[in-house]
């Protein structure tokens, strides 16, 4: 199958007809700890509150991640107009890069004007503890491969793009702000990505730590490569959810990883959807 530019304006069409063409202005993709928030998700100016399955969209991929559910919900929060995919794509579950590109394109086409990412992350920097956030500042992904390798699609961008600025500044100085009114400690560091889906070894995390990475996690870095090539903006938030590998002496699972999650999630909500009512 060919991906180009009419693949995925035929997937974005699709769903136009059935929102009735609803323009969100900011893309939320949630992960562990934010699940819940698409609940918060209601009616918009007349437009009722729309879910549709990744299933029932021709094109679209489906999750087989634990505690993703898998859908596109449309609608207002936080005083927002937003698209939410309840449910991402890890690289782990056997999608390639470039597979992993469709949905924040798609997003893209539905008129996202801003890109906000989260994930459950592990700490590597060891002054960090679970239960806390880190904004994130900028990644590292080291591993082969780009959900922008083969043929350009340039009607969404160009063939080499920048990577400089995609963590917006501005973007990241509201999340900032927010956090001084919050009970959650919010620090501000380096999302180091491994494609899972086994958790890393204690000399991966030494090695991360080494190369400047302050949490590390399995999500996230293609779907900010993918808004940084459109040039949509990107907030990225981590949960750390856990101590990373060789910092903690215990079994890592991720039952410890949702559990902490779902302890944090009220609070993690509340800021949330300060973030949002205040992005500009
Ligand atoms: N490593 C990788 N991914 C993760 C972790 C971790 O420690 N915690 C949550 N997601």
């Amino acid at each position: 199958m060919e991906r180009d530019y009419q693949f995925y304006r035929s997937i974005a069409d699709h769903i136009d007809a059935v929102t009735g063409g609803f323009r969100p202005e900011i893309g939320l993709i949630l992960g562990t700890g934010l699940g819940g928030f698409a609940d918060m998700i209601g009616p918009c100016e007349g437009f009722e509150r729309c879910e549709i399955p990744y299933a029932e969209i021709p094109g679209f991929l489906t999750s087989t991640a634990p505690g993703h559910q898998g859908k596109l919900i449309f609608g207002q929060a936080c005083g927002r107009k937003v698209v939410c995919m309840s449910g991402r794509f890890h690289y782990y579950e056997g999608y390639s890069y470039e597979e992993l590109a469709m949905p924040v394109r798609v997003l893209a086409l539905l008129g996202i004007k801003k890109l906000v990412v989260t994930n459950a992350a592990g700490a590597v920097n060891e002054s960090y503890r679970p239960g806390e956030v880190m904004v994130i500042r900028d990644h590292i992904k080291l591993f082969g491969g780009s959900p922008m390798r083969g043929p350009n699609v340039p009607e969404l961008g160009d063939r080499f793009f920048d990577m400089a600025n995609v963590y917006s500044r501005e973007l990241r100085d509201v999340a900032l702000e927010c956090a001084k009114e919050s009970r959650l400690t919010v620090h501000e560091g380096v999302y180091f990505f491994f494609p899972g889906p086994q958790y890393e070894t204690p000399a991966e995390i030494r090695a991360a730590r080494m190369l400047g990475g302050d949490a590390v996690g399995m999500s996230t870095v293609t779907e900010v490569i993918t808004a940084s090539h459109c040039r949509i903006p990107v907030l990225g938030m981590s949960f750390i959810s856990n101590m990373a590998s060789g910092v903690t002496k215990h079994e890592l699972t991720s039952d410890e990883v949702v559990e902490a999650g779902e302890k944090a999630a009220p609070l993690l909500e509340e800021y949330f959807c300060e973030i949002l009512r205040r992005l500009p």
